[in-house]
Formats: C-alpha cells, sequence, structure tokens
C-alpha cells in the first residue's frame, strides 16, 4: 500500500481529485469505480471543479458504484442513485447510461446481484475504484465477517453502521437493515484502488489496516494484499495511531 499523507480533509479531497482526473485525462473510456458517504463529497466537488476549469471530458467514462440500499427507490433522496446524481454526475458531461449502481428496488435483489457482478465482468472491469473505510473497517456494505471470496451480494447492515449513516435519515428506524454492495473478491478485482481515510473517527481503523492481521473479522485489512492500493490520508486520521 502506497500511503500518501495530508493536512486535512481538503487537501485529501484535491489530491484525490487530481489523481482520478489525470486518469480520466489520460485514459477517456476509464471505468471508474465509486463510492458514498460523506468522505467522497469533497472529491466530488473538486472533479467538478476541474470539470469547469479544465473540461476534463466523461464522455466515455463508465462507472460501477459500490453498493445501494435494499428498498429504496432511486428518487428517495437517501438512495446512492440519487446521491450520485445530485452530488456528481448531474455537474459533469457523463452519459447516464454509463452510470451503473446495484437496484435495491427490484423485487429479486438476489438476482439483482448475480447479474451486477456479471455486467462488472463483462464490461471488463473496474479500472480504478474509490473506496472509504467504515469504522469497524467495512469497505462496500461489507460488514466484519463477510468472506473475502465474496461477490456482489445481499447484506444485513451491522447496528453500528446504521447508526453511522442515520446522520442523513430523519430517525435510525429509516436506515434500511439491508443493502447490496460489491463483495470483497470484487474490489479486489479492480485493477487499482484508492482509499480515501479523514477524520478523528477513522484512527482505530486506520491503525488496523496497517498494523492488524489480515482477517475477515477487518475487512478492510484484505487491500494489503491487493497490489495497487493508495492511501490518501488526512492528520486527524492519524493522529495517535501507530502509524509513525
Ligand atoms: C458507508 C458506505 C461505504 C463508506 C463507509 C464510510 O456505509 N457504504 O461505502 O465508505 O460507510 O462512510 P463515511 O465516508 O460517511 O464515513
Amino acid at each position: 500500500m502506497k500511503i500518501i499523507e495530508v493536512n486535512d480533509y481538503q487537501e485529501m479531497s484535491k489530491q484525490a481529485a487530481d489523481y482520478i482526473s489525470n486518469r480520466v485525462r489520460k485514459l477517456p473510456s476509464l471505468t471508474l469505480g465509486l463510492s458514498t458517504g460523506g468522505t467522497p463529497l469533497g472529491l466530488y466537488k473538486n472533479l467538478i471543479e476541474d470539470y469547469k476549469e479544465n473540461h476534463t471530458s466523461y464522455q466515455k467514462v463508465k462507472t460501477f458504484n459500490l453498493d445501494e440500499y435494499v428498498g429504496l427507490a432511486q428518487t428517495n433522496p437517501n438512495s446512492y442513485r440519487y446521491y450520485m446524481n445530485d452530488i456528481f454526475f448531474n455537474h459533469i458531461n457523463i452519459d447516464k447510461s454509463k452510470t451503473n449502481i446495484p437496484r435495491g428496488d427490484v423485487d429479486d435483489v438476489e438476482r439483482e446481484a448475480l447479474d451486477y457482478e456479471q455486467l462488472i465482468e463483462r464490461s471488463g472491469g473496474v479500472d480504478i475504484q474509490i473506496l472509504g473505510i467504515g469504522s469497524n473497517g467495512h469497505i462496500g456494505f461489507n460488514e466484519p465477517g463477510t468472506s473475502f471470496d465474496s461477490k456482489t451480494h445481499i447484506v444485513e447492515l451491522a447496528t453500528s453502521t446504521r447508526e453511522a449513516n442515520a446522520r442523513f435519515f430523519n430517525n435510525l428506524e429509516e436506515v434500511p437493515t439491508r443493502a447490496i454492495t460489491m463483495g470483497i473478491a470484487t474490489i479486489m478485482k479492480s485493477k487499482e484502488i484508492l482509499l480515501l481515510i479523514s477524520g478523528e473517527s477513522k484512527k482505530e481503523a486506520l491503525a488496523n489496516l496497517m498494523f492488524g492481521e489480515i482477517h475477515e473479522g477487518f475487512p478492510a485489512s484484505i487491500l494489503r494484499n491487493h497490489p495497487a492500493v493508495t492511501v490518501i490520508v488526512d492528520k486527524a486520521a492519524i493522529a495517535e495511531s501507530k502509524v509513525h
């Protein structure tokens, strides 16, 4: 893993955006793996600014999002489809038909998971996967205990994850209990991974990622076995962890 240490959230977001926009300019038909949550908000904001200033084109870019809540319509502001359109896709020249997010609002979500995995494979796989990390080490919505061999699947969300995400909803009861997510093996197949870690609440997760054992109890630990992971981490997440 290549670790890039930055001062704060702003710097992390800017560096991540430079990394991605440079790659899109080099390979305009890049396939990007995208994530949601609080962490990548600044990255998307910087990418939109770059698009406006430097006209980086997303016309040929294809995207696959990591995950989606089960049971939320795409028009629900808490669905990840809504988030992606609102926060990023509506502000750049991407062809929405090339943007893929698992559907959590279909009758047969198990079927959807199988289809999504195949779709990624048939399209030639993800070139760069952007990742955040949950404080319990989850990546995508793969909670502790998820098999490292897992493909896109349906998961029950941990209470800690629902509590962490309740800030986006009116209350905890509204947070869905299930999600559809790329599996750990799906994520590991991407050619390159860009992991963003910011803030004090991720201190323990960072320390576990760097120094803990590689095991299914801490899903992100598997990333240490991936040949091309870059981690951009800010000082708040490093402070008092044993990174130094
Ligand atoms: C969420 C998402 C993940 C995200 C993580 C951290 O539940 N499913 O993709 O990386 O948890 O979220 P945040 O960036 O808001 O801390």
